[in-house]
């Protein structure tokens, strides 16, 4: 199983986005993939339904430990479940992040078991905290990025900041970082895109690139992907069935599936 945050300095880069739409994306390739909210903003609950913000969830989880599989809500893709966020006001009540990290990597474990082949950690903007931590227990993260000027300052910087938890023993490894709200026909969007192109090994970045789209808010509010908005997907929508197997190809996700399919013909 292979635990993959998404996470960025910037609130509003389109984090949460990205998790339901790549998530969705993976779960239709035929991964069992849990969506896991650590925002305590509850920004998946928000965007999928209005009845999750009030369930039991992942903070509920964080404080007082328990089987995750008593808080996962499934979804009417059979591959795709979510762990809302749940109630986080006691855990902000403390102040603290004692045991939180043990907490997450124990909520891994229980997911490998559940049998998720993926669990993606959508996280509150900042790399402190619990998104921190979110951060440093993953197999993986993701960043978006939006193509803005600031962001030829900004992402040296949050590499630098990547590398330092691997350093520090954290498993973490990049998996890219991904453009989010491009504007082609902007000439101060597509300049910065292309900037980025030149200034980081392409290794780093996604090809992949998510344009700005007003139907990623129409989705939002009705919380849902992108995909499900319309009976013919949208061209935004298919994007990201492009980025999953681009994602797949980058962190081996591939090679873990076809080991499932070999075992399955096997048991035929
Ligand atoms: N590619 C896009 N095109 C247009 N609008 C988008 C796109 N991606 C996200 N949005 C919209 O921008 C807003 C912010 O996106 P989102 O909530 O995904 O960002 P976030 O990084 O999760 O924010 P936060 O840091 O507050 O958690 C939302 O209203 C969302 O619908
Ligand atoms: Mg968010």
């Amino acid at each position: 199983m292979i635990a993959l945050a998404t996470a960025s300095q910037k609130g509003g880069v389109g984090k949460t986005t990205v998790c339901i739409n790549l998530g969705h994306a993976l779960a239709r390739r035929g991964w069992n993939v849990l969506l896991v909210d650590t925002d305590p903003q509850g920004g998946i609950g928000l965007s999928l339904s209005k009845s999750t913000r009030k369930k039991k969830g992942f903070y509920d989880y964080l404080v007082k430990g328990g089987e995750i599989r008593t808080f996962i809500l499934p979804t009417r893709l059979p591959e795709f479940s979510i762990l809302p966020c749940g109630q986080p006001e006691e855990f902000l009540r403390r102040h603290d992040l004692n045991g939180s990290e043990q907490r997450l990597r124990d909520l891994l474990k229980q997911a490998e078991l559940i049998g998720y082949d993926c669990v993606i950690l959508d996280t509150a903007a900042g790399l402190t905290g619990l998104s921190e931590v979110a951060v440093r227990v993953s197999d993986w993260v993701v960043i978006p990025q939006q193509a803005e000027p600031l962001a030829i300052r900004s992402v040296p910087l949050l590499l630098e900041t990547l590398a330092r938890f691997r350093t520090e023993g954290a498993p973490v490894r990049f998996a890219g970082l991904l453009l989010t709200m491009l504007m082609e026909s902007q000439p101060a969007s597509a300049k910065v895109a292309k900037e980025l192109r030149q200034m980081l090994p392409a290794q780093l970045l996604f090809t992949q690139a998510i344009p700005r789209d007003p139907l990623f808010l129409e989705a939002s509010a009705l919380g849902l992907p992108l995909s499900l908005l319309r009976k013919n997907p949208p061209p935004s929508a298919l994007l990201f069935d492009q980025l999953a197997a681009e994602l797949e190809e980058r962190i081996g996700l591939q090679q873990s599936k076809d080991q499932v399919e070999s075992h399955a013909s096997l048991l035929d």
